[in-house]
This record gives structure tokens, C-alpha cells and sequence, in this order.
């Protein structure tokens, strides 16, 4: 017996021929106005995040139970009705999959278990991520159907580069040098933690596009690290193999690139990476983004997030300016990195009433 009328959902419209303005930003077409999204949109700035936190336990609790991941990644929205909300999930869902634990612990980060040879990178199980990961995609099919009609919804994953930083330095870390000194020492094993990292992304990101992600983020949060060689090895060239992979399954379905702190390197990113968009930090001048990399792919970004904590005239002036430089081209207002939780909500709020042109 097949499913009952009430239980059958529509279709999701397909992304390259959604409406949705954020859509239409990234394929490079005409909108009313910029689209705008948050880079940690969804965290401990907002009371009501803190409040769903302590009741999940553990924040990966949080992120595998859909119930909660939905609630928090709706909370944004609810607020501010951002053009796009961001699955709630973390970039080092990916080393927990492949199973190296990852705890979290408050005032100190993220902490795992060193990964520092050819034999740990062996004993990495790469056939686990899309089962282990089952949640997040069950998150995303609720999204899609919770969200508001003119919302789109975001997946995402972190690059290999900045993924496999954590998991060779068991954390957060000042300089990354143990990686770096694996990586640009030709020693044994990194490449092949890289190449793993880019198979389970692909398997990852593929599978959040097939349940529901309209557009995904690769954040590339320490790109900025390397010296200019190692960045085409370790930033560019695995990018460029997921955009790839991801364009020959769901061609159509936007990829936006954030490797944060490559200053010029931006625009070798975009040329050999193939993203759509790109999300550029705030050290990056609006106006050579305009003239260098909008002609090339739509542009993301780039208010300093300090700017929403400080809030008043000077954070709505910086705001309105690079607006202006960006505005003629394709892009979406967001921040040059994530809102940081010393941020007032009001501040948010005022921002997201200039955007919304009101
Ligand atoms: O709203 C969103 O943007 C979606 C959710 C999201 C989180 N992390 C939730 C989170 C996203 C997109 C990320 C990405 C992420 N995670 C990055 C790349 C972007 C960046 O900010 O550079 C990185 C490097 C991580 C790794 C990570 N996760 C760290 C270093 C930390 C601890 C420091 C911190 O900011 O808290 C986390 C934890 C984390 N991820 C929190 C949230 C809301 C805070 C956890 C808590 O509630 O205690």
C-alpha cells in the first residue's frame, strides 16, 4: 500500500530553478535586492540557542539529534528572516565519522585524539561517514520543509586543509605547525589523510544536496597558513577535485568557497577551484573584489564581525559601504567570519532591518 495523501511531501524545486533571491545571487541573475546570511548565524549569542544547549547535553548531541539541530538553525531565521539559514552541524562531524572522537569542552574548543602517522591515518574507517552522519541528513529533509518558502538552505562541510589541522594537532591551535611541517616535509601519510578527507566530503556534501542542501559552504577556515606552494597542494587542489565531483552529481546546485585569509590568492582560488561563489574576509578590499572577482563568480561577505558586537552608526556606515561596492555584480552581504558570542541580538537586528531595505 503506498503512503496516504497527507503523508506525501511535494518535491523540492530543484536549486537552479528555485526563485529563492540567494539562489539566484549565486547563478549570477538579477535580484531585487542583495540577499544576506550570517557565518554562525546560529549560537551562543542568542539566549534561546543557550537555552536548547543545555537541555541537548553535549554539542554533539546537539548536532545528531534532529529534533534540536532544527530548532537551533530555525532560530535565526525566525529573528532576523535571513535570505538563507545554515545547517546546524560542525566541521569536525567529519574526523568523529571516520572515527577519531571528538569532545567538546567548554572556554576550550574542540579536542581529539592526535593524528601523526602514516599507521593512525590507516586506521581511519572511511566507509562510515554517510551512516554515522544519518542525523544531519534527516536534520536537512526537515529543514526543507520547516523553512519559509524564500529561504534557501545551506550544507556544508569544512576543506580538507582546515579539517585535517584539527585532527593533527587534536585541536585548536596557534600556528598549526605539526601539520604544516607533516604536510610541506613530503613525510608519509598526509596526502593520504587529504585524499581521504576529499572521498568523505564528496560521500558527505553529495549526500546533504540529496536531502535537501539547495547551496554548500567548503570553509576553509585556515587556508591562510600556508605558504603560496603548499596552498595550491593543500587548499586548491582538493577543492578542486570536490567541485568537481560535486558538479558531475548535481550539476546545478551551487558551491560557494571560503578560504579564509588568502588575501590575492582569492582570485587563483576562484579561477582553478570552479566555485560559484566566493566568501572573502574581511582584510579583502570591496572594491578590488568587485573588479577582480565578481567579473568571475558571485562574491560573499565581508563585514568584520566585531563591527555587530560594537553595533551603532559606525557598524551600519561600514555596512552600507561595502553594499555599494558590491551591489552592481552578484552578491551576498554576509560577515568576513563567524558572529562571535559577545555579539548583542539587537545589533543583529538592526543590521538584518538595513538589509531587508527598510
Ligand atoms: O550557524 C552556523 O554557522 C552553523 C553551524 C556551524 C558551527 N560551526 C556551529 C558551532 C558552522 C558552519 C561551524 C563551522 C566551523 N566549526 C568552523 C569553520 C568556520 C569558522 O568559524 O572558522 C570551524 C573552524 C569549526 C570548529 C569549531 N567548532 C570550533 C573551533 C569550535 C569551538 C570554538 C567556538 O567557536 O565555539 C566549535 C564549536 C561550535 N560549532 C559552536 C557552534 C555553535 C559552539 C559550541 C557551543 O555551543 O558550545
Amino acid at each position: 500500500m503506498g503512503p496516504s495523501p497527507t503523508q506525501e511531501t511535494p518535491e523540492p524545486v530543484p536549486a537552479s530553478q528555485s526563485d529563492k533571491r540567494f539562489l539566484q545571487a549565486l547563478a549570477r541573475r538579477p535580484v531585487d535586492r542583495p540577499p544576506f546570511w550570517f557565518m554562525r548565524q546560529a549560537g551562543r549569542y542568542l539566549p534561546e540557542y543557550r537555552a536548547v544547549r543545555e537541555t541537548a547535553g553535549g554539542f554533539l548531541d546537539l548536532c545528531y539529534t534532529p529534533d534540536f539541530a532544527v530548532e537551533v538553525t530555525l532560530q535565526p531565521i525566525r529573528r532576523y528572516h535571513m535570505d538563507a539559514a545554515i545547517l546546524f552541524a560542525d566541521i569536525l562531524v567529519i574526523p568523529d565519522a571516520l572515527g577519531q572522537p571528538v569532545a567538546y569542552q567548554a572556554g576550550e574548543g574542540p579536542v581529539l585524539e592526535p593524528i601523526r602517522s602514516a599507521a593512525a591515518v590507516a586506521r581511519l574507517q572511511t566507509g562510515r561517514v554517510v551512516d554515522h552522519l544519518a542525523p544531519v541528513f534527516e536534520t536537512l529533509r526537515r529543514l526543507r520543509t520547516d523553512l519559509p518558502d524564500d529561504v534557501a538552505l545551506i550544507g556544508f562541510a569544512g576543506a580538507p586543509w582546515t579539517v585535517a589541522t584539527y585532527m593533527v594537532e587534536g585541536g585548536g591551535s596557534p600556528d598549526h605547525a605539526v601539520t604544516k611541517r607533516w604536510a610541506l616535509g613530503n613525510e608519509p601519510g598526509f596526502e593520504t589523510l587529504i585524499d581521504m578527507l576529499v572521498d568523505a566530503t564528496v560521500d558527505y556534501l553529495s549526500a546533504q544536496i540529496d536531502a535537501g542542501a539547495e547551496a554548500v559552504q567548503l570553509f576553509d577556515t585556515w587556508a591562510g597558513a600556508l605558504p603560496a606552494s603548499g596552498f595550491r597542494r593543500w587548499c586548491v587542489e582538493p577543492t578542486r577535485r570536490i567541485v568537481a565531483a560535486l558538479k558531475d552529481a548535481h550539476p546545478g546546485v551551487p558551491v560557494i568557497g571560503f578560504p579564509r585569509g588568502v588575501g590575492a590568492n582569492y582570485l587563483a582560488y576562484v579561477k582553478e577551484t570552479g566555485v560559484d561563489g566566493i566568501s572573502i574576509d574581511s582584510s579583502v578590499s570591496p572594491a578590488w573584489a568587485a573588479a577582480t572577482l565578481q567579473p568571475l563568480c558571485a562574491v560573499q561577505g565581508n563585514l568584520d564581525p566585531q563591527y555587530l558586537v560594537t553595533g551603532g552608526d559606525a557598524m551600519l556606515a561600514e555596512a552600507r559601504s561595502i553594499l555599494e561596492a558590491l551591489s552592481d555584480g552578484p552578491y551576498v552581504f554576509n560577515l568576513g567570519h563567524g558572529i562571535v558570542p559577545q555579539t548583542p541580538p539587537e545589533h543583529v537586528a538592526v543590521l538584518s532591518d538595513l538589509l531587508h531595505g527598510s
